[in-house]
């Protein structure tokens, strides 16, 4: 049994206690918060018995295996590391630091260490994505030459996850003196993932972040300065191109995510609000019949539903139990945050820069 303590009860770690304790092999035994009042609400939900006001409590007092780090971003980088140095396996939520240089210190207190470590780019955890995945990486498109890529959220403009001038979970996603890097960060650092990830990497890119001052300034401690939206150029390794971008004022949708890959033989694209429940179809267009008629001179799209995979949580524990390979990794996570680094300083210098 792999005994696991969440640091940071909060919005996403129902999430991870969740998916924990579906799995026979591990177990939630402890967690901890700053807030008391959070830590009780969130244990008595989830019949967890150890409750620690400290991660360095936790760490010292509890049988942990492995620790889940569901706090805020700006607690990523230290928290991780206390764990890594207390030998325990770890999985941490995105963006995996605050900035590349934090990320890597990240992955250099793993080394000669055999821990498992997982970054939560949660959108790896829809089936059809794997399978896109796997059509680019096998060619069956031809060589990747443009790409779309985009996540949408309305949290700014409408109320359907609750108001964000109330709420400090939405709060301090809009305030850099909180450590949010705004929509780049939050939800940028997942559509980077799933649009390199079946392409591979990045070589220039040219950002535009925009934070709207007509939502106001600040609220209580939270000034309101971190990006709202942005929208980005990218050139690839291989010579393709796109455009990745992602809002929080996306009216008319609540977490969005579509992707379309364009190869010189045919296209895949894929789009789902939840990886889970809708992201198992993916629509993929090629040549392969050949003979007859090519699919793609009809514009037919076809569709392929999958079965699921393994998602994130499983990944861990599987890997922690039976030493299988996994993904996405700190290695990854550091490596997306070097684009979003590049595209503050794009943003900043208002051209391209090389990655
Ligand atoms: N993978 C995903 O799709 C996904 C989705 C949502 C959130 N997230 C990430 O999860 C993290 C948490 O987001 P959230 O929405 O749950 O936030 P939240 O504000 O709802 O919860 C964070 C919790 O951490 C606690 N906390 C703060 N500092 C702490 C510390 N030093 N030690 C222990 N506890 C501490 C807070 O009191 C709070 O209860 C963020 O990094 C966010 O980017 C990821």
């Amino acid at each position: 049994m792999i005994k696991i303590g969440i640091v940071g009860t909060g919005g996403i770690a129902e999430l991870h206690a969740k998916e924990f304790q579906k799995i026979p092999d591990s177990s939630v035994i402890s967690a901890c918060d700053v807030s008391k009042e959070r830590l009780n609400f969130f244990c008595d939900k989830f019949d967890i018995k150890e409750r620690y006001n400290s991660v360095e409590e936790l760490l010292q007092k509890s049988d942990v295996d492995a620790i889940t780090n569901t706090t805020p971003d700006a607690f990523h980088k230290d928290i991780s590391i206390k764990a890594i140095e207390n030998n325990k396996h770890i999985f941490c939520e995105k963006p995996l630091a605050e900035n590349y240089e934090d990320a890597l210190e990240m992955c250099a207190a793993l080394k000669g260490k055999e821990l498992v470590n997982m970054v939560n780019f949660s959108y790896r955890n829809s089936s059809g994505y794997q399978e896109l995945v796997k059509i680019v990486k096998s060619g069956k498109i031809g060589n990747v030459v443009h790409l779309d890529a985009n996540y949408y959220q309305s949290w700014l403009t409408s109320k359907y996850w609750g108001d964000w001038k109330e709420e400090e979970k939405w709060l301090w996603r809009l305030s850099t003196k909180h450590g949010s890097k705004g929509t780049l960060g939050d939800i940028g650092v997942h559509i980077f993932d799933f649009a390199s990830f079946p392409v591979g990497g990045i070589k220039k890119i040219n950002a535009n972040l925009k934070t709207f001052k007509s939502k106001g300034e600040k609220i209580g401690e939270y000034v309101l300065d971190a990006n709202d939206t942005f929208i980005s150029m990218v050139e690839f390794d291989n010579g393709a191109i796109g455009t990745i971008s992602a809002t929080r004022f996306a009216t008319g949708y609540s977490n969005r995510l579509e992707l379309r890959i364009f190869g010189d033989k045919g296209a895949v694209k894929i789009e789902f609000d939840d990886p889970i429940r809708e992201g198992s179809k993916l629509l993929f267009t090629d040549d392969i019949n050949r003979e007859f008629s090519d699919r793609k001179d009809k514009l037919e799209w076809k569709k392929i539903e999958t079965s699921t995979t393994l998602n994130n949580f499983e990944r861990f524990i599987s890997s922690i139990k039976n030493k299988t390979p996994y993904e996405p990794d700190f290695a990854r996570g550091a490596e997306i945050q070097k684009i979003l680094d590049k595209c503050i300083e794009s943003d900043e210098k208002k051209s391209w820069v090389n990655l």
